[in-house]
């Protein structure tokens, strides 16, 4: 159920001495739009919004983010609210369908999963084809993008069958993330487990083996659980971007689903959580408490940027970094162990938010600067970490993919440009050619 966008006063824009009116829009939560649908057809004119930071791409009903006042809902619930009291496969249901689950659509949606979390042993060989020490994102991209080899797609998606693709990639891109695993540390394959829900199936992929049971750290399920939580969605981010545009062509959802997990390896976006400890781990190497990393990141003429710090929306606090600090914070103190990159972690939050540089920007920690500790503390291998950002942010994707599909009509996305290269020039033979 979609609120439709209430029109206001028209804007007036005036080029070369002729005024043309917009249509301007206000949406529920109160953002305005000025409807540029038809600029370039009125006046001759396009926009020009690099990065499309101030450019709405679409109306959506997933999720709202008021990157002032630091808020994120799903489907209208505060992201606070569901990471203490939800759960993942709950919350994966309110995305996809728009409400949280009554106990028999639970039941039905959470055994969907299940059943569908064996992919097929044909698959198997294409692990052994990939070089030792593969990035498992690249292999998760590859992997996603093989099943529409092994279940093609109808032309003509009904509901059901669409319904059960949405599961299927929701639950075995866990499955392939866990083989991915195993296989990078030439362990065997553990295999899904219809007896374990989805978090605790997922651990028990990446760490029983056959001749070691694997004990479920309850608290460490709580995390993970929650981690995915998270990063289950955050409206038109990149890799969301990708899925709709990927998905704009037609493109099959498998492709669409592999389309966001390439975006999202990114050192920008999702990638962001694993050069988050790797940056930790080199100022606890260098003995610093990271001061001189923190200067580095502000010098115009170093690569270095605080990684973990900043957001293209929050210019103010992430929530979902506050959520991740507390459960580090009770991750680490439960454990009884102490983390140095923890501490380096908040003394780097502490040092930044008294900087000038930082506080002048509005950079704030992000749901990356604190994730990877998590991830650490559950013994989460740090390559691995914008996997399980791939696996929480799956039911978004697929979301906003069906948002689209069913959308007033699927328009495909094709930007246009300013062109600012050769005019036109002809053809010289290469010995007439300086
Ligand atoms: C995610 O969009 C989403 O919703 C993404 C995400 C999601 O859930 O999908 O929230 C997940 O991707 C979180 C972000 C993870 N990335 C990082 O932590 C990487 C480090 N952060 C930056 O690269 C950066 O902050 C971005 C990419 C996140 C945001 O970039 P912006 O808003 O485009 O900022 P910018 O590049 O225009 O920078 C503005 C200024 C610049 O300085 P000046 O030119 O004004 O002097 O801030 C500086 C930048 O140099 N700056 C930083 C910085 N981030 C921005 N300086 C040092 N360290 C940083 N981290």
């Amino acid at each position: 159920m979609t609120e439709p966008l209430q029109p206001l006063s028209p804007a007036t824009l005036t080029l070369d001495d002729k005024s043309y009116t917009l249509p301007t829009y206000a949406g529920i939560e109160g953002e305005k739009a000025i409807d540029i649908s038809k600029l370039r057809t009125q006046t001759g004119y396009i926009t020009l919004d690099e990065g499309y930071g101030n450019t709405g791409a679409c109306e959506s009903a997933i999720t709202y983010i008021d990157g002032e006042k630091g808020i994120l809902r799903y489907r209208g619930y505060a992201i606070e609210e569901l990471a203490e009291k939800s759960r993942f496969v709950e919350v994966a249901h309110l995305l996809l369908h728009g409400e949280l689950p009554t106990t028999e659509q639970f039941l039905k949606f959470s055994t969907r999963l299940n059943e569908s979390s064996i992919i097929h042993e044909d698959m198997h060989h294409f692990f052994n084809g990939f070089p030792r020490g593969s990035h498992p994102m690249g292999i998760l991209a590859t992997m996603v993008a093989s099943l529409s080899t092994f279940y093609p797609i109808p032309d003509e998606l009904d509901s059901a069958t669409e319904i059960q693709i949405v599961a299927n990639l929701v639950s075995q891109v866990r499955t392939i993330a866990a083989f991915s695993y195993k296989k990078s540390i030439g362990e065997p394959l553990i295999y899904p487990s219809y007896k374990l829900k989805y978090t605790r199936n997922f651990l028990n992929m990446m760490f029983a083996s056959p001749v070691r049971d694997y004990e479920l750290d309850e608290d460490i399920v709580r995390a993970i659980d929650m981690f995915f939580i998270l990063h289950a969605d955050h409206e038109q981010n990149c890799s969301t971007s990708s899925v709709r545009t990927a998905g704009s062509s037609m493109a099959n959802v498998y492709a669409v689903a592999s389309a966001g997990i390439c975006a999202l390896w990114g050192p920008r976006h999702g990638g962001a959580n694993q050069q988050v400890i790797q940056m930790l781990e080199e100022i606890h190497a260098g003995g610093g408490d990271g001061t001189a990393f923190i200067n580095q990141a502000k010098d115009k003429n170093s690569p270095s940027r605080l990684m973990g710090f900043g957001h293209r929306v929050y210019k103010n606090f992430d929530p979902r970094a506050m959520v991740l600090k507390k459960q580090c914070d009770k991750l680490l103190n439960k454990a009884g162990v102490s983390d140095p990159l923890f501490d380096i972690a908040r003394r780097l939050e502490e040092i930044a938010l008294q900087d000038d540089y930082f506080i002048s920007r509005k950079l704030y920690p992000n749901v990356d600067f604190y994730s990877g500790l998590i991830l650490r503390a559950a013994g989460i291998p740090t390559n691995m970490f914008t996997v399980l950002f791939a696996i929480g942010r799956m039911p978004g994707w697929l979301a906003h993919w069906r948002e689209m599909l069913h959308g007033k009509q699927v328009t495909i996305t094709r930007p246009r440009q300013i062109y600012v290269g050769k005019t036109l020039r002809h053809y010289q033979d290469i010995d007439q050619r300086s």
